[in-house]
């Protein structure tokens, strides 16, 4: 079996992220699957693949600050990849939504190859769908613009319990600035940066 020591691109499927996850298409090795680590993914026309930059920060950071037991909402769940790893390292609940419908079929369908349909519960929308819903310990949103991850921070904080974190990722240096800028008003704080190639991505933490 190939064993990449980093992303490949999908024809290199299975990927192995870390330790601790695996990224494989339902096609792949039973024994792969039988891999309590395996992310079973097919991700058709739905982003989310596992090789983009962002979706791949995303996953490192999620295996940093997820909590055993953690409720997790992932806003522009695409092909589900990110609300599906969250459960396989242990998330209590996720919510998983996404405005593009095709996008919520395929997460369903990838949820299914996962058998976490009792974890991850996918909704198509926007966030203002959740109305007051229960502070999450994690917010996920790798969103697709700068300016789609500015105009979000106030509801994904209001979302977000105090000293819970948000991950946000989409968006390169030149649309930095402004979300950067907006970060105070949403009551938000940085705690790290990351970046790969020209991508990159913020953890941020919920003030009191
Ligand atoms: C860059 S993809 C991320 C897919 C996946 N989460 C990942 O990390 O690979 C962005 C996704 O967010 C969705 N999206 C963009 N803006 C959104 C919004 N305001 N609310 C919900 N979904 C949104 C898009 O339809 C797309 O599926």
């Amino acid at each position: 079996m190939h064993r990449p020591t980093s992303f490949g691109s999908e024809k290199d499927m299975p990927i192995w992220i870390s330790d601790r996850l695996i990224l494989a298409f339902p096609a792949d090795a039973e024994y792969i699957k039988a891999d309590p680590r395996a992310i079973i993914l097919e991700a058709g026309q739905a982003f989310g693949t596992g090789t983009h930059p962002t979706t791949q920060m995303c996953l490192r950071e999620i295996e940093a600050q997820l909590v055993a037991g953690d409720h997790v909402l992932d806003v522009g769940t695409g092909s589900g990849i990110l609300a599906i790893a969250a459960a396989r390292l242990g998330a209590g609940k996720v919510v998983a939504i996404d405005v593009n419908p095709h996008a919520c079929r395929v997460a369903r369908a990838n949820v299914g190859h996962n058998s976490l349909d009792r974890v991850v519960t996918v909704a198509a929308g926007t966030p203002d769908i959740l109305g007051r819903a229960e502070g999450f310990h994690l917010v996920l949103a790798n969103l697709d613009s700068a300016g789609g991850a500015k105009s979000w921070l106030p509801i994904l904080s209001r979302l977000c319990r105090t000293g819970g974190k948000i991950i946000l990722s989409g968006f390169q240096p030149p649309g930095e600035g402004a979300v950067v800028a907006a970060l105070g008003g949403a009551n938000l704080r940085r705690l790290d940066r990351r970046a790969q190639g020209s991508w990159i991505t913020f953890l941020l933490e919920k003030q009191p």
